[in-house]
């Protein structure tokens, strides 16, 4: 059986985190991703149908390797930020764009120290995970609070009536969702966190290079990317250097900035400096 990458960029995400499960060179075990595939893509995966631990061929499949590992290694990035930040008593975690988002069920310390966890992201997205967690588990978790809401079309504050509290110390973390918006939908985001969080608050949430926006001879892979996002309607609109990214947070009010391209995720978590640092980085800030 052959599977494609999905066709919304959320299973995708979610099925590089599923495949991984299956790979030699395990460094993000979740044991619950697979809640939201079925037994057949499962058993695809189990025979590597994506390639992944082969060399690549073609450029369209290096740029997939690189996606790939660049979803693992932000993911365990961020699982890292929220560990230490709960170590340091932050009681809410907000998860913008979450997709099928396991960290509730995952980092075991979210339900020890019980931090409430808010998952946002679109209607129908929102709606099919409810269905999916529903048929695993009967109820949802009293302590996660899923909520529908298009960051291009409504106002964050409606997390406030979800029961999010700003003046808690939380733990803000917007992953793979900000070069799918157009710039000004970015800007007010971050203007709302900056308006909200407290100083012992900490925001994660990635970025792309421009070069990632249009076809280009830089990136390796990068036209045929462009015509599958273009095809299933999510293509990337929105990219800024990261050195642009700094500033631009600096002039939004937010400090201590710290921004790791993959190669440097790369070599935190895997030792080794192999992927290019022109396409995704990570961006950890406060106020
Ligand atoms: C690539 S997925 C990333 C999912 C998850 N954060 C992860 O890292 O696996 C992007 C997510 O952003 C969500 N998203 C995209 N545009 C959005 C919008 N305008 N409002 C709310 N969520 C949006 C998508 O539905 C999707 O779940």
């Amino acid at each position: 059986m052959s599977i494609n990458l999905g066709q919304s960029t959320n299973k995708g995400t979610a099925l590089m985190k599923f495949a991984h499960q299956f790979q030699p060179e395990v460094i993000l075990p979740d044991e619950f991703v697979g809640w939201f595939f079925d037994d057949a893509v499962a058993q695809a995966l189990k025979a590597d149908c994506l390639n992944l631990s082969v060399e690549p061929t073609n450029d369209a499949e290096r740029f997939q390797q690189i996606a790939y590992w660049y979803t693992i290694l932000r993911e365990k990035y961020g699982d890292e930020v929220i560990e230490e930040a709960i170590e340091s008593n932050c009681k809410q975690l907000l998860l913008l764009g979450s997709g099928y988002d396991t960290r509730f069920f995952r980092i075991a310390a979210v339900r020890e120290k019980s931090v409430h966890t808010f998952e946002v992201d679109l209607p129908e997205t929102i709606a099919e995970k409810r269905r999916f967690l529903t048929e695993k588990l009967e109820n949802i978790p009293q302590e996660l609070t899923l909520i529908p809401l298009d960051f291009n079309q409504e106002n964050l504050n409606k997390l406030f009536q979800q029961g999010f509290d700003p003046t808690v110390e939380t733990a803000y973390i917007w992953q793979g969702v900000s070069y799918y918006l157009p710039q000004e939908s970015v800007s007010q985001v971050l203007d709302f966190i900056k308006s909200w969080m407290t100083t012992d608050s900490v925001l994660v949430f990635d970025c792309c290079s421009p070069l990632m926006t249009f076809k280009n001879d830089r990136i390796p892979g990068i036209a045929t990317s462009i015509d599958r996002l273009t095809e299933i309607g999510e293509p990337f609109l929105f990219g800024m250097y990261a050195d642009e990214m700094k500033n631009w947070l600096e002039e939004k009010g937010f400090q201590d900035i710290k921004i790791l391209q993959q190669d440097a995720l790369e070599e935190k978590f895997l030792h080794k400096r192999t992927l290019p640092n022109n396409m995704w980085y990570v961006v950890k800030a406060r106020v």
